[in-house]
């Protein structure tokens, strides 16, 4: 039996609250709130990136044996620092795994984490007493006063794939790929070229043709806003009822899109927010990455699943939030446009209590990382 081991999740601190964002942009809050869903979004700080995201999220589930055992870490972003070096190794460095691990960076939209997550089965399964890394780490930017400025957010998520794993055992279902223009950013862009309406009708379209038609207690989506899942349930053949919906989307309301984790993040709100004993249970998952590749699949939860979880970090994800200004969203969301294209940074005077990595400084655009705990 193969699957994931251990699941552990990092969001920054700081958010912005999407009333606050609506009485900036002359919109009705009820519009994000009630019709997208979100309650709040989070932001990257000043001395944050993908990669000390993914250290935070991997820091929490990993023990020195876990790390021991890691032969690949897989990368799955769509916010790379680099044409060339993946991320991965610098977050093998930072997290101290060994040096014969096989590190590599994989894209593919918000689906490259769900196709890491399937290879890293296919190697575990041909190396069975070795573990592999799944990082996934986003910051979902889509510019000041977009269409999509509503739908951002940033998060990493770590996944353990080994066998006989802590949490539960992944089954594979249909997938299905199409060349699609709804979400893209091409080299010229800062930021995705989105055709919202289009993504959407994507999703669904492929939702319609990868699901199993098997009724189930919860099914997980990735969830862009939260009110997608109530668009990805509406095309279900067994929908789900609005309590059970309202567990798969409450802690994306909390957090927003962080793009490759966003699926994963929605199978936490489940493990965390679900009335029911969901020992034994199987979960759907639906994932989609747009341009557009999608997949559904199934975990089926171990007796004793909450070994592969920090509970105490889980709980933290919504706790000391540092709500932001209208100021202090735009003057950090312009920090971070210019950080990424940046050859020299110097970022040591931002660290903040609850931080154990940061980035400090960049030279000649080659990051230097710190583990301060
Ligand atoms: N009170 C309550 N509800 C209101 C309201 C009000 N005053 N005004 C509007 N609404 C409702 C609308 O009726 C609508 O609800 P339904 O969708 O249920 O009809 C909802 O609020 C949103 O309104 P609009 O559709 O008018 O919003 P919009 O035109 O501003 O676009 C969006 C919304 C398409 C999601 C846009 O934010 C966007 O482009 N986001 C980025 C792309 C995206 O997230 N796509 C999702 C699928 S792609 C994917 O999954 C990959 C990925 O990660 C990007």
């Amino acid at each position: 039996m193969i699957g994931i081991d251990k699941l552990g999740c990092y969001v920054p601190k700081t958010v912005l609250p999407l009333t606050t964002l609506a009485h900036a942009r002359g919109v009705d809050p009820d519009k994000y709130t009630q019709g997208i869903g979100q309650k709040e979004m989070a932001m990257v700080s000043h001395n944050e990136d993908v990669v000390t995201m993914a250290c935070e999220a991997a820091h929490t589930i990993l023990s020195d044996e876990d790390k021991a055992l890691i032969d690949m870490v897989l990368f799955a972003t769509e916010t790379g620092l680099d044409y060339s070096k993946a991320a991965s190794i610098y977050a093998l460095d930072v997290l101290g795994l060994p040096a014969s691990t096989r590190a590599i960076e994989l894209k593919q939209a918000c689906y490259a984490s769900t196709g890491a997550m399937f290879l890293a089965m296919d190697y575990v399964r041909s190396h069975p007493t070795k573990k592999v890394l799944v990082l996934s780490s986003d910051i979902a930017w889509y510019g000041f006063e977009s269409a999509g400025e509503v739908t951002q957010g940033a998060g990493a998520i770590a996944m353990l794939i080994s066998m006989n794993p802590r949490l539960g055992a992944i089954k594979e279902g249909k997938k299905t790929v199409r060349n699609e223009k709804d979400f893209y950013r091409p080299l010229y862009s800062k930021v995705p070229v989105v055709d919202g309406k289009l993504s959407i009708e994507c999703y669904q379209d492929m939702l319609k043709e990868v699901q199993d038609h098997h009724p189930r207690l919860y099914t997980c989506f990735h969830l862009p806003f939260a009110n997608m899942a109530k668009k990805a349930n509406q095309v279900m053949t067994h929908p789900m009822d609005e309590q059970h919906l309202s567990v798969v989307k409450e802690l994306g309301s909390r957090v927003g899109n962080i793009y490759n984790g966003s699926l994963y993040l929605s199978l936490l709100s489940v493990l965390m927010h679900a009335k029911e004993d969901l020992r034994g249970e199987t979960i759907g998952m639906f994932a989609y990455g747009s341009g557009a590749m999608a997949e559904f699949f199934t975990i089926t939860l171990k007796e004793d699943y909450k070994s592969g979880l920090n509970m105490e970090s889980l709980k933290a994800i919504d706790q000391d939030r540092i709500e932001l200004s209208m100021h202090e969203y735009e003057s950090l969301m312009n920090h971070y446009e210019n950080k990424e294209y940046s050859a020299s940074l110097d970022l040591s005077t931002y660290v903040k209590p609850y931080q154990t990595f940061v980035l400090d400084r960049a030279t000649s655009g080659h990051r230097t990382y710190k583990k301060l705990k």
